[in-house]
Order: structure tokens, then sequence, then C-alpha cells
């Protein structure tokens, strides 16, 4: 068989009976089952934690627009990392949303039969202009930024962009499109928005979207960081429940970041993620992809390996998922529970770079 027709077998126009999955396990004994994919690595905002402004600066921060993996690379590469046992894909950013033809790209995805779970991270400003187009394409889940609903705590956190009535809008396009249980990502940053948590968790009890409070992390190299700023989840949980007595919800996903916890009086769950005081590494089954194709194996790497060429080249399908087992055999991060001991390696990568 040539070359081309070996990769044919990963194109998706016609798609290729799919693979029974290989289970791979990394060097802490941990199996794939979910891929990030950042899809985009500029956004329409400028949150101080992610992508602040004044680190903006000069040629060259965001990716070259033919550096981008295309849609057919992008879904050759979903299609090969599924045999090796993901089931679980969601597309972040940077902002996914403006990323041309991503409709198009979800459509795609969805029609891949070993993914049972495709899901967006948004910071929602464009979802009434996207939503429902979302739904049509087979999106299944939508999870929304939001911290806070003071308009002037909002526009602290977002470098000045956007607003929270825009991101309301969003969330409420996405309602009416026909996603239910949206998830709302708030990181709180201690003396910046943990004030105004009451407000949000109870602005969203009863309607059947869940807020999840994330822990303020060390991601990337110049969100200006410090232990200081971080608001342990257990604060906010106990000030939650002082409010409206929550209780743990027992049966968890054991790799899944979020803590969940239910309110007593059966108005819906809130979760935690918090990655600074109750690390999770030993449950993590997560990859990431940047928009270039290069593979991370923690969200807090400093080096990534570039998958571009390999599939962008006429490579067989079968090499593109031995090199995907070889890389995750190797791994053996765990850097939120080595936080502070890891001795000073080269920069971390920029969150809205890896994605999530
Ligand atoms: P579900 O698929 O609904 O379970 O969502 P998720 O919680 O896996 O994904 P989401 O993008 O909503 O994750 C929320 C946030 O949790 C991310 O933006 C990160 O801040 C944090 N997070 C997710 N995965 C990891 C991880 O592997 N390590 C660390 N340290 N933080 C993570
Ligand atoms: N700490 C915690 N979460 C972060 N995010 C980005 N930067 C950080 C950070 N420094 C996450 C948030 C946001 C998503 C797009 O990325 O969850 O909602
Ligand atoms: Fe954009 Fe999300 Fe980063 Fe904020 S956190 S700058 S919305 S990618
Ligand atoms: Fe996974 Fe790295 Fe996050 Fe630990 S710090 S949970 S290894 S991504």
């Amino acid at each position: 068989m040539s070359s081309s027709a070996h990769s044919d077998i990963l194109r998706i126009r016609k798609p290729a009976p799919e693979a029974p999955a290989i289970a791979v396990r990394d060097r802490l004994g941990r199996p794939l089952r979910d891929l990030r994919i950042s899809v985009l690595d500029r956004c329409n905002l400028r949150c101080g934690y992610c992508m602040p402004a004044d680190s903006l600066q000069g040629q060259g921060v965001f990716l070259p627009r033919e550096s981008l993996l295309t849609d057919d690379e992008i879904e050759r590469l979903v299609r090969a990392f599924t045999c090796i046992g993901v089931h679980k894909v969601r597309l972040t950013g940077g902002e996914p949303l403006l990323r041309r033809g991503l409709v198009g790209l979800v459509r795609r995805l969805a029609g891949i039969g070993a993914i049972d779970d495709l899901a967006l991270t948004t910071n929602g400003i464009l979802l009434p202009r996207f939503a429902g187009e979302l739904k049509a394409a087979g999106l299944g889940r939508i999870t929304v930024s939001l911290d806070s609903l003071d308009e002037a705590t909002f526009a602290r956190m977002s470098g000045g962009r956007g607003s929270a009535r825009e991101v309301l809008d969003g969330i409420k396009a996405a309602e009416d499109a026909g996603f239910g249980a949206i998830k709302i990502n708030t990181v709180v940053q201690q003396g910046v928005n943990d004030k105004g948590i009451l407000d949000l968790v109870g602005h969203f009890r009863g309607t059947g979207h869940v807020v999840r409070l994330i822990e303020f992390m060390d991601v990337g190299h110049s969100n200006h960081w410090t232990p200081g700023d971080v608001t342990p989840g257990a604060t906010l949980r106990e000030q939650i429940h002082r409010r409206w007595p929550i209780e743990p919800v027992e049966r968890q996903s054991a790799s899944a970041p979020a803590r969940r916890w239910r309110f007593k009086d059966g108005r819906g769950e809130v979760g935690f993620i918090s990655s600074v005081t109750e690390p999770f590494c030993g449950q993590c089954t997560r990859a990431r992809v940047a928009a270039d194709g290069t593979f991370y194996s923690c969200l807090f790497a400093s080096r990534g390996t570039l998958l571009r060429p390999i599939v962008r080249g006429e490579h067989d399908s079968q090499r593109l998922v031995d090199y995907l087992a070889g890389l995750w055999s190797g791994r053996e991060d765990r850097y939120s529970e080595i936080r502070g001991q890891a001795g000073d390696a080269d920069p971390r990568v920029e969150m809205y770079r890896m994605g999530g």
C-alpha cells in the first residue's frame, strides 16, 4: 500500500471503522482517557491569570496561521488518539470560537464513533452567534468561564474587555440552543473576586447549571502568581455551606478535576477544582495538544513534542498511533503534587497556548 493510501485511513470523508482501543499506561500507571485540544491561541479577553496584556509585547506572541493544524489534521490526530484510549475530547483555546470554521470541525469530531463526550470551553462572548450551529453540529457540552457578576470586578479580571452581561447572554443563548447543565468555571483570586463568590453561586443555584470554583494556579510564567493569591477551595466550601448547606456527592469520577458537592435543599451542585491545595495528579488521564500540534503531557510543562510533521506528512496511521503510545507511556508528570520541590526549569508554557 502506498504511504498516501495509508494516510487515507485516518482521513475523514470516508470514515474508517473505529479501531479498538489499545490500553496504554504512563509510568505512574495512569491510562489516557481525555484529550484537550486548543484550536487557537488568540482570545478576545485578556484575563490577568491567563493572558495578561503586559506579557503580549512584541512579535511572535501568537502562533502564525500557517502553523495551525488544519481541520483534517486535527481529525486525523483525534482518530489516532482514540486508538490508545481517548474517548473524551474538549476543545479549548485561547478562545475557540474565534477559530474560523470551528462549527465544521465540531461536526467532523462529532462523527468519530469512539468519542462519547465532545465538549467546548469558551468565555461565552460569541455564543449568541454560534450556540445554535454548535448544537446542530453535534457538540455535546459547553463550559463557560465567568469570574464575577460585578461588572467592575469582571473588567478588572478580563483586562477591561467584554462584560459579565455579554457572558450571561452567551449562557442564555446556549440554553436556548438546547445545552443543559452548563458548567460555569470561576477562577478565584484572593482579594479580587473572592468576595463575590456567594453572589455567583446564588445566581446559578436552581438553574441546573453548575458553578465550579477553581483555585488560581501558577500556570504559565507571566501571571505574577503567588501562594497568597489563592483562596483555598476549603475556605469557599465553608462559606457556601454556612449560607446554603452542602454535602459531598458520593460517587464521583476519580479522574475528574472537580470535587462535586450538592445543596442539601436539592437546588443543584457546586464543584471545587483545588489543584493547588488538593492536587489530583494521581488520577490525571489528560493529554493536551496545542493549536500548532504540540503535545503536552502536563498543564505545567515547559516543553512539548511537536506532532505536526508526523500528522502533516504522508506517514501511515499506525506509525502515528505507535508514536502517541510511546509518548504516553513515557509520561511521569505530577506537577501539582511536587509544586515547590521541582527545581526551576525553563519557563512554563502559557495556558492560552496549551489550552486549559
Ligand atoms: P469535565 O469534562 O466537565 O469534567 O470538565 P473538566 O473539569 O475536565 O474541564 P474544564 O476545562 O472545565 O476544567 C476546568 C479547569 O480545571 C481548567 O480550566 C483548569 O483550570 C483545571 N484543570 C483541568 N484539568 C486539569 C489538570 O489536569 N491539571 C490541573 N492542574 N488543572 C486542571
Ligand atoms: N488558574 C486557574 N485556571 C486558569 N484558567 C486559565 N488560567 C488559569 C489560572 N491561572 C482556566 C480557567 C478558565 C479556563 C479557560 O482556563 O478555568 O475558565
Ligand atoms: Fe481568554 Fe480564557 Fe485566557 Fe481569559 S482565561 S484570556 S477568556 S483564554
Ligand atoms: Fe495532570 Fe499535570 Fe494537572 Fe497533575 S498538574 S493533574 S499531572 S496536568
